[in-house]
């Protein structure tokens, strides 16, 4: 025995296996918590390498320099290789953390989303401007209406087809003559029973049918009516008017024409088509509402005598105008309320 039983017995094996499995801790150290682990459990005071320093006390004068040689060769290796080793974990940590804390300076600022207005509420207000611009006012109705002006006041009489079952909702009981309205034509009766003449008028609003769902029809769309009642009023103011809204809405090409047709509260009546002159496809004609001059019996009913007063009405689909104004392929995206769809016509307040 070289050595006594406090410290380890020095052997060039002893040294040899204290220094491998020192650096095989290292080695196997993945981050610097680990390697100061192991550099605590195999060089720092009481591991094996430092009980065989301790041990060099008790060799032998003629052994020492042997000895003493081969532990510090020990110590030193053992040294270096914790040295390496926590230079590169400290490096890969360092990268690591860069990694995870980088920030992209190019990245676009997080903005607490402010929505979008619905297209059909922009284009029917700036329909409604363009009105307003004209010296017109806006008038508003009811959507649950009463049956007579949705249809009495507007000479569709008990047998009109419009009045079907199949094209009106008619709203519970019966016997209250309730309905969702059809059209914002109703409106024209209440503005000439409560407004003084003249009148100019135009009036945007929801209307409902029992139509289909489908990509040119829904359930529950929009119009704009419009209403004039003055002296002397001729068709050329209505399509004088018409052909301006064209313009402001499609352009300095844009135009109207008129085709014969029936309405039972206009005399005469037309339906009247648009000159769209940068449709997606190619210019062309659309059908875009109905208008005439009022029916004199209209202007009777409202207490409006004829023969002093004329005028003239029209209704517009406003989202058949959004349809081939904006390309939109499927009316359903208008009623569907997706942020996506109404985001793409921009943000106007
Ligand atoms: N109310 C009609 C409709 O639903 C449109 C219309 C036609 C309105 C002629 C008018 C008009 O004011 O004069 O389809």
């Amino acid at each position: 025995m070289l050595v006594s039983d406090e410290v380890s017995e020095i052997s060039p094996e002893a040294v040899d296996a204290a220094v491998h499995a020192a650096l095989a801790a290292i080695a196997a150290a993945t981050d610097t918590a680990q390697l100061k682990a192991a550099r605590g459990a195999h060089m720092a005071e009481g591991s094996p390498l430092a009980r065989l320093n301790a041990g060099m006390r008790q060799v032998a004068p003629e052994h020492k320099a042997q000895f003493g040689k081969l532990i510090g060769q020990g110590r030193g290796q053992v040294t270096q290789a914790l040295a390496a080793r926590e230079a590169q974990l400290e490096q890969a940590e360092t990268a690591a953390r860069l990694e995870a804390e980088r920030v992209d300076i190019t990245a676009i600022a997080q903005r607490s989303r402010v929505g979008a207005r619905h297209p059909l509420t922009l284009l029917q207000e700036q329909i409604g401007d363009l009105f307003v611009g004209m010296g017109w006012e806006i008038a508003e109705g009811p959507e649950l209406e009463h049956e007579w002006y949705n249809f009495d006041a507007l000479n569709l009489d008990e047998d009109h087809p419009a009045r079907q079952m199949q094209d009106t909702f008619y709203v519970d009981p019966v016997e209250r003559h309730l309905v969702m309205r059809t059209q914002t034509s109703p409106v024209q009766m209440r503005t000439m029973l409560t407004r003084e003449l003249p009148v100019y008028i135009i009036s945007p609003g929801r209307v409902f049918r029992t139509d289909e769902y489908d990509a040119t029809h829904l359930p529950v769309f929009t119009q704009a009516e419009g209403l004039v009642v003055d002296k002397g009023i001729t068709m050329a103011h209505l399509k004088g008017t018409l052909d301006h809204i064209a313009r402001q809405l499609f352009g300095a090409e844009a135009k109207t024409r008129m085709r014969t047709n029936y309405f039972p509260f206009t005399e005469p009546s037309a339906e009247f088509d648009l000159w769209h002159p940068t449709f997606k496809g190619g210019a062309r004609w659309i059908e875009w509402g109905g208008c005439g001059m009022v029916n004199p019996n209209v202007l009777r009913a409202a207490g409006i005598d004829p023969e002093v007063y004329s005028g003239f009405a029209f209704g517009i689909g406003i989202e058949r105008a959004l349809m081939f104004r904006s390309d939109v392929q499927d009316m359903r995206d208008m009623a569907e309320g997706d942020i996506r769809f109404s985001e793409q016509f921009g943000m106007v307040v």
